[in-house]
């Protein structure tokens, strides 16, 4: 891992083709700040079009906390402006993650609370170690969510189990978690960055292209202004004029595995 000069509270580093961010914040429980977003940010953005990343994963440092929140200290005396703004780009973050045409893995290693949370629900995936624990506490500090956690949360547990963790802001742990359909995996400590590597490498096999494709045409549904149906037919039309899905159904025929080059 290395701090790249581009990067204050992130680390971040390349290995088999995948790219690890690290929250580096480990004495605040990996609170998000306002610099953190920004660096996650142009992180995300920096893989979009790096032909050698083919997924991303992005956890927390230590064995605490994936990331315990928003940064209280820092938003707690805000102006109604600038606590506008920290919503607006937030969310802009948050999009980014969620729009990135490579699958993102959120790897929860402890507190994934308020902002925690909804970094994890903008991933594509989210694996969970025994000890994560999840929650949006806002209402206790006589606020919201900000970071899409009232969309995203209702869109991946339902509304009614989503208005109870936001009215009560009960903690769940992560069976719980699993059970209501938030997270997709729970292992050991030890075993969640593997879990995320065997899922992104397994992932690495397929079309590149379809991969971007599904990632879209599954946020389309979440999207108003767009018919997901209009984006998949689209989509899959576009598809028999590409390189992967001639090599793909010629691998198929002739019985050999495929070898995508995303084109
Ligand atoms: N923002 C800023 N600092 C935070 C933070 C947050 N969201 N969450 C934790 N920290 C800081 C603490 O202030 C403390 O800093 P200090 O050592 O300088 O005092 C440090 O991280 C360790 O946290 P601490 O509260 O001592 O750990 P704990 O094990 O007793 O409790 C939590 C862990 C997660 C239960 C508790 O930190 C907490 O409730 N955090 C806030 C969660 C929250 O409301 N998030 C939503 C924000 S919108």
């Amino acid at each position: 891992m290395s701090v790249s000069p581009m990067y204050q509270t992130i680390l971040t580093k390349t290995e088999n083709e995948i790219f690890y961010i690290t929250i580096n914040r480990e004495s605040k429980l990996n609170a998000l700040n306002i610099q953190t977003l920004a660096d996650i940010k142009s992180a995300i953005l920096s893989t979009y079009e790096d032909n050698a990343i083919n997924g991303i994963i992005i956890t927390g440092a230590g064995t605490k906390a994936f990331a315990a929140g928003a940064d209280i200290e820092e938003f707690a005396n805000f102006s109604v402006e600038e606590g506008t703004r920290m919503s607006a780009e937030g969310h802009a973050v948050l999009n980014a993650i969620e729009s990135c045409p490579k699958p993102v893995l959120a790897a929860v290693n402890g507190f994934a609370l308020g902002g925690g949370n909804e970094l994890a629900m903008a991933c594509h995936l989210r694996v969970a170690s025994e000890n994560a624990k999840f929650g949006q506490p806002e209402v206790n500090l006589g606020l919201i969510p900000g970071y899409a956690g009232t969309q995203r949360l209702a869109q991946l547990i339902g509304r009614g189990r989503a208005l109870e963790l936001l009215m009560t802001a009960d903690v769940i742990n992560a069976q719980e978690a699993h059970r209501l359909g938030l997270v997709n995996h729970v292992v050991t400590l030890d075993q969640l960055i593997p879990k995320c590597e065997e899922i992104l490498n397994k992932i690495k096999t397929k079309s590149p292209l379809a991969i971007s494709s599904v990632i879209r045409c599954v946020n389309a549904y979440y999207e108003k202004k767009l018919d997901g149906n209009n984006v998949e037919i689209n989509e899959f039309g576009n598809f028999f004029g590409s390189e992967d899905f001639k090599e793909g159904t010629e691998a198929f025929l002739n019985k050999r595995p495929a070898a995508f080059k995303g084109k």
